[in-house]
């Protein structure tokens, strides 16, 4: 395994391996690797004869200063388990790399960008489709792979790559749970023990929502049952829980026979413990996923 940290020398060992006849995977991260990275790095080896694994905390897309500076960086743990995981190349540009002097250049969304995490995090998307297109670009990479966990980061990219003609496969990856169902996340070692526990709040209140969702039409019902279990957690802080269409992002007027086809509609949430913010979404209506116990059950296989 390598560690490239120019763009220039990026690109140059893509164009190689493409001579050659090799597909690039890329799994783009911000480091602090825990299992759901993991697991991308394993779909994309399934699908390409190449790895390459992105690690860089793009200040773009922090609107939050300090959220920037508490941001993990375990980058000598970060190789070796990208080492251990057969990864080819970990590409981990600096700031400087990535945005040398004169740097100028955005990609702005469009109205997807604009619900969700949106409002409350000006200059976010803008910041990830920016670096997001930069990483398809040195690494010229065929499938990109993101996972479900930011769900609206992934659609936004998936529109990116088609509005844009890139080339790259864009591969949504199912979120990967611990044993509680809380969904695995670089900031979940930020929490404290006692928040830690409490953060099992969100992924039982998207199930109560979802088992809501089978007896009523009415979203507002079915967001009200999370907030429910939510606001039982003194711990938890809720920013928003919303029922929203797997397309467009939009919100759901009410739930019809059509709605409730998996893959149509989900619910997401931001809930803050502490100073931490997580976010988790689910299909509201993949039967699968009430499969085992999330209370109690061990450790989970991923959800959609
Ligand atoms: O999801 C992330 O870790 C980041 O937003 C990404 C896609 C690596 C861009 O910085």
């Amino acid at each position: 395994m390598r560690t490239i940290s120019s763009p220039a020398e990026m690109r140059a060992w893509a164009r190689t391996e493409h001579a050659s006849g090799r597909t690039i995977g890329l799994v783009p991260t911000m480091g602090a690797l825990h299992g759901g990275h993991m697991a991308l790095i394993a779909d994309a080896a399934r699908r390409c004869e190449r790895v390459v694994v992105s690690i860089f905390v793009n200040p773009l897309q922090f609107n939050r200063p300090s959220d920037l500076d508490s941001y993990p960086r375990p980058i000598d743990d970060d190789v070796a388990a990208c080492a251990r995981a057969g990864v080819d190349i970990v590409f981990a540009p600096t700031s400087a790399e990535m945005y040398p002097t004169g740097f100028q250049t955005r990609v702005v969304p469009g109205p997807l960008g604009d619900v969700m995490e949106g409002p409350g995090r000006p200059g976010h998307f803008e910041g990830v489709m920016t670096v997001v297109a930069k990483l398809l670009g040195a690494t010229n990479a065929d499938v990109a792979i993101f996972g479900q966990k930011d769900y609206q980061q992934l659609r936004i990219v998936t529109q990116m790559a088609a509005d844009l003609d890139l080339d790259a496969e864009i591969v949504g990856h199912p979120i990967v749970r611990d044993a509680d169902g809380l969904a695995l996340s670089s900031r979940n070692v930020r929490l404290s023990a006692s928040d830690r526990n409490a953060a099992g709040c969100i992924p039982r209140a998207l199930v109560a929502a979802a088992e809501t969702a089978l007896t009523t039409s009415d979203p507002a019902v079915v967001v009200a049952s999370a907030r429910v279990v939510l606001d039982a957690e003194p711990a938890a802080a809720t920013e928003y829980v919303t029922v929203f269409d797997a397309e467009t992002l939009g919100p759901v007027d009410r739930l019809d026979a059509v709605d409730r086809a998996p893959g149509r509609v989900r619910i997401g949430a931001a809930v803050w413990f502490g100073d931490v913010r997580l976010i988790d979404n689910r299909d509201l209506f993949d039967r699968e996923l009430f499969d085992g116990d999330l209370a109690e059950g061990p450790a989970r296989g991923p959800d959609r």
